[in-house]
């Protein structure tokens, strides 16, 4: 059953000081009456797509003479801008994971935004552990040198956030780590308009192994 709810800006409670703008109709007839329910633990496939990043953060147990090596790469779905001013980000990284301490220790760490055909890599950073490999050279990556901090960012990336740690807190399974952003590079043309560029998508994960981009077939620009 839906519960349909009837648009008040055609009928603007009389305290608001809201413009009656004209809607088009709602149409839901495309739309099934009845809704299913799924498992709770689906929570987290219903709400993708998330940018596949890469998280870097050092790694002081290794040192492979400028391989890019003594830096650790993470693949990170679950993240979020949080504020604007100062300029803070989300991650969302399970204890379990090597890169958890290395964060913890290194008190930084860079969100790379990646194109779509280095999703094998992407991929591979998200399955492989730094305790057991050096992702930098398994993947064939270059090390980007940083602007702000000491952490290397991945040169193949689109766009590179510099984070410092602004706050961390133990948040069910996950540890949420919030990185106040001191630096931000992309591309050049990566936006166009302040918009992201449809020539140069970053990637989205979709869930269970799947990779995608943004089409951008049904851009609608609402003013
Ligand atoms: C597409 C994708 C997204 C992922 N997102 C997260 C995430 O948001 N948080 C997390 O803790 N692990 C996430 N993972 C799992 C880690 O990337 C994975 O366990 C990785 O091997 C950990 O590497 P590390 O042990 O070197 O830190 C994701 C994996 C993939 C493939």
């Amino acid at each position: 059953m839906y519960i349909i709810l009837q648009p008040f800006l055609t009928h603007p409670p009389a305290h608001s000081h809201a413009k009656t703008i004209n809607l088009p109709e709602v149409n839901i007839t495309f739309m099934p009456k009845v809704k299913e329910t799924l498992e709770l633990q689906k929570f987290v496939n219903v709400a993708f797509p998330a940018l596949a990043v890469l998280v870097t953060v050092k790694d002081a147990k290794r040192n492979t003479n400028g391989t890019g090596n003594e830096t650790n790469i993470i693949t990170i779905a679950w993240h979020t801008q949080i504020s604007r001013n100062p300029p803070l980000i989300g991650i969302s990284v399970a204890p379990q994971r090597y890169s958890h301490d290395l964060i913890v220790d290194a008190g930084e760490f860079v969100v790379n935004f990646m194109p779509l055909k280095l999703s094998e890599q992407v991929h591979y950073c998200g399955s492989h552990s730094g305790r057991d490999v050096a992702k930098f050279s398994e993947c064939g990556l270059t090390p980007l040198e940083p602007q702000v901090l000491s952490t290397h960012g991945i040169e193949e990336g689109l766009a590179h956030f510099e984070c410092r740690i602004f706050d961390t807190k133990t948040l069910g399974d996950h540890t949420w780590f919030v990185g106040e952003v001191v630096s931000v590079r992309a591309v050049p043309g990566f936006l166009q308009d302040g918009i992201l560029a449809k020539d140069k998508p970053p990637l989205f994960y979709i869930g269970k192994n799947t990779y995608s981009t943004l089409s951008m077939e049904q851009k609608l620009h609402l003013s």
